[in-house]
């Protein structure tokens, strides 16, 4: 708009504003819009103006034709919404409120109900168990010799000799298989603890989701069956999954299993460190030492169990490349999910 017409319409927006009963409004509407009014004025100026001058300038007094007339119909509105409820004429109930704070649920969360909700689909109810742990649930029954240095694998914050925060959610595979009998189909979330140098990829206390599985004649193939068909629908049906071998005193035999880098598609790249795969949890067939410890008969049963990481498979789905800010409670990170 040229700057008088512009002029005039931020004017005109400021009368509107002064406008407290319908007179008022009537009077307005005729300084405007009238015979004599200013938009007259201004297509009389229009007709004398030079003809290179002529659409542009057009243009600009239809533009703010539009603004007084849109202006003038949303105070009628008003107006009369006034006298209707008896309002203070001044009020104007067509102004949006103010928008309250509107929380939602945290990223991690919205990660761990989906998880668990495939789950849920194959079959598996929800278990917990306490974040304050013994050296007996956390180590001993889950087949950890006592000063074995397979405890050093997790740096565990320890309240005293026997009492310690979980390092993992696998003491809840003993926890409930003491107290039901098989077949057990569970998922455990839950925050773990560990004393790590913290840094992008390492936090002190982050989430896994534990599954166990036990019945008579259960096999390794119902294991990578259950991961493959969970990272399918977590990732989408392209994922592909690896195993690759490992060691946990609780599963024999142990596996670590990959996905294949979202990002690069396994040529390797910088969010997967050059390898292709993305380690995703930990698995493996139930020892029977776990069995045993539990009251269970390694002849009769047999089960697979695993953990995933939660924060790792929020960080792989959206990219987010620093572990530390899902603590940090930064709303402008957060809000983003
Ligand atoms: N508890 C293991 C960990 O935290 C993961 C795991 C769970 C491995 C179940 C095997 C079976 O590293």
């Amino acid at each position: 708009m040229q700057p008088e017409i512009e002029h005039l319409a931020s004017r005109f927006r400021e009368e509107l504003a002064g406008v407290a009963d319908e007179r008022a409004l009537e009077e307005l509407r005729i300084r405007y819009l009238g015979r004599k009014g200013a938009l007259a004025g201004l297509f009389q100026d229009l007709g004398k103006a030079a003809a290179a001058e002529r659409p542009a300038m057009g243009k600009a007094i239809h533009a703010l034709e539009q603004v007084v007339a849109e202006g003038l119909a949303a105070r009628k509105t008003a107006l009369s919404a006034c006298a209707e409820e008896r309002l203070p004429a001044g009020f104007d109930p067509s102004l949006p409120g103010r928008r309250p704070w509107r929380g939602r649920r945290h990223i991690l969360s919205a990660v761990l109900e989906e998880i668990i909700d495939i789950f849920r689909g194959m079959g598996f109810s929800v278990a917990e168990g306490p974040e304050v742990e013994t050296d007996y649930y956390n180590f001993q029954a889950l087949n950890f010799p006592a000063n074995h240095p397979s405890r050093d694998s997790q740096d565990t914050f320890y309240v005293d000799d026997e009492v310690l925060l979980r390092t993992h959610t696998s003491p809840v595979q003993v926890r409930y298989m003491e107290t039901h009998p098989a077949p057990v189909r569970i998922v455990a979330p839950g925050r773990v603890y560990r004393n790590e140098a913290v840094d992008a990829s390492h936090a002190a206390e982050f989430f896994q989701l534990e599954g166990l599985y036990v019945d008579a004649g259960v096999t390794i193939g119902d294991l990578k069956t259950t991961l493959r068909q969970f990272a399918r629908e977590f990732f989408g049906p392209r994922a592909e999954l690896r195993f690759r071998p490992h060691f946990f005193p609780f599963t024999e035999p142990s596996a670590e299993a990959d996905v294949l880098c979202f990002n690069c598609g396994g040529e390797g790249c910088r969010i997967c460190g050059g390898t292709g795969w993305i380690e995703l949890l930990g698995a493996g067939m139930v020892h029977p030492n776990v069995f045993r410890a539990v009251g269970y008969d390694p002849e009769r049963v047999t089960g697979f169990a695993f953990g995933i990481g939660i924060e790792r498979m929020a960080m792989q789905r959206y990219g987010i490349e620093d572990i530390r800010l899902f603590l940090e409670n930064d709303v402008r990170f957060l809000s983003q999910f």
